[in-house]
């Protein structure tokens, strides 16, 4: 099996990739001034979707109905994806603590404190998601704040890498996310929603050292397009 690679879309937009397989998870690219994919070229054979928000679903529709890709988000975002993608699309539809599974490995929904009604304006419910791909297991937090079950899920799987916002003003910042990082437990740690625009704006740097300081995981500060071997 080889390496899984991580690479930063910007803002919380990230592939994995694996053996040729392309997981996406909050594929956010039109609009997103940080995007360093397109999304009428880049690859997909699943989409992961954290929340409704723009931001996080972004452009989910346009590259699922290109590629085909796989479509999974929380339960009643899926039900509105169901309208807008073509019949007989493969499309699921968790809730918290579900586990989806695929041919590449699998995905749970977790919590995540946060709201996430979509831009068509569907109510549901935000979450992290934990994914197994390559024999590796990440946990993308989603938009988050602090709160003490971050914990929960490395408890279950060992975590090989977070993805953790440190943005501020719509999740946690940079400060609270140090507290996350060693909450979250794994060994390795990518920040994510920050700098998009300018209420996220954030030192990442400063992040970084200050995890590092606290000896609770390694920090990797990815630019956009940036990629990481979890070898
Ligand atoms: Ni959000
Ligand atoms: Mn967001």
């Amino acid at each position: 099996m080889s390496a899984t690679t991580v690479r930063f879309l910007g803002h919380a937009a990230v592939a994995l990739e694996c053996d040729g397989v392309t997981v996406l998870i909050d594929p956010f690219l039109t609009g997103n001034p940080q995007a360093a994919a397109s999304a009428d070229d880049i690859a997909a054979d699943a989409i992961l979707v954290t929340h409704g928000h723009g931001d996080h679903l972004g452009d989910t529709v346009a590259i699922a109905t290109r590629t085909g890709a796989s479509v999974a988000a929380i339960v009643e975002l899926a039900g509105e994806l169901r309208g807008a993608l073509p019949d007989g699309h493969d499309l699921r539809d968790p809730n918290l603590g579900g586990t989806i599974t695929f041919d590449w490995g699998w995905a749970r929904w977790v919590p995540a404190l946060h709201t996430s009604t979509s831009p068509q304006g569907t109510v549901s419910i935000a979450a992290g998601i934990v994914v197994h791909i390559g024999g590796r297991t990440i946990y993308h937090l989603g938009d988050t704040c602090l709160f003490s079950d971050l914990a929960l899920p490395g408890r279950r799987d060992p975590l090989d890498l977070a993805l953790i916002p440190i943005g501020g003003h719509y999740t946690m910042d940079r400060t609270d996310a140090v507290t996350a990082a060693a909450l979250v437990g794994a060994p390795l740690v990518v920040p994510i929603h920050h700098g998009t625009f300018p209420p996220i704006a954030t030192d990442a740097q400063a992040f970084a050292r200050d995890v590092e300081r606290d000896g609770t995981a390694r920090v990797a500060v990815l630019a956009p397009g940036e990629t990481l071997e979890l070898a």
